[in-house]
């Protein structure tokens, strides 16, 4: 398992930042928020987790915007959301539209109230995907 992993992500009230944070304490990878748009250079990186906020069932647009302006072909990108009463909705699998190249592995979702209670089911999922060894 490699350990090159970016965990890229958009927060607006910070639910989803600190869901990023845990997971890359997890993996120990590298965090990065894209919601100020700026490019970012993936060359060094095979795992992306990409998270976003559920907005009006879907990806937010930061999150679009960031899988549409760099080329994750080949790579392998893990979804992971907050959300409120909507739950998951389409933001995995339009995610999973947004990168056809890429290999798209099983998202994890959380409500965003819910966080601060992430971790054990956290570990579980990481585990499940091959990640949970890593540090
Ligand atoms: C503009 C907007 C639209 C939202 N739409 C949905 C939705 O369709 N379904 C849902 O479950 N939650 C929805 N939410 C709730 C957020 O997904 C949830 O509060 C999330 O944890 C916020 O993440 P953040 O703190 O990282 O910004 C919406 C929130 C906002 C601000």
């Amino acid at each position: 398992m490699s350990k090159n992993i970016l965990v890229a992500y958009f927060s607006q009230t910070g639910n989803t930042k600190k869901l990023a944070n845990m997971i890359c304490d997890a993996v120990g990878g590298t965090l990065q928020d894209i919601g100020a748009g700026a490019a970012v250079d993936l060359d060094a990186y095979d795992t992306v987790f990409v998270g976003t906020p559920n907005w009006a069932g879907t990806v937010t647009e930061p999150v679009k915007k960031f899988l549409s302006a760099h080329d994750l072909s080949g790579k392998t990108v893990i979804p992971f959301c907050t959300h409120g009463m909507g739950g998951l909705q389409n933001v995995a699998s339009d995610m999973a539209a947004l990168c056809p190249n890429s290999k798209v592995l099983q998202s994890f979702a959380i409500k965003g109230v819910e966080v601060d209670s992430a971790p054990e089911k956290l570990r579980a999922w990481l585990d499940g995907l091959g990640y949970g060894a890593l540090v």
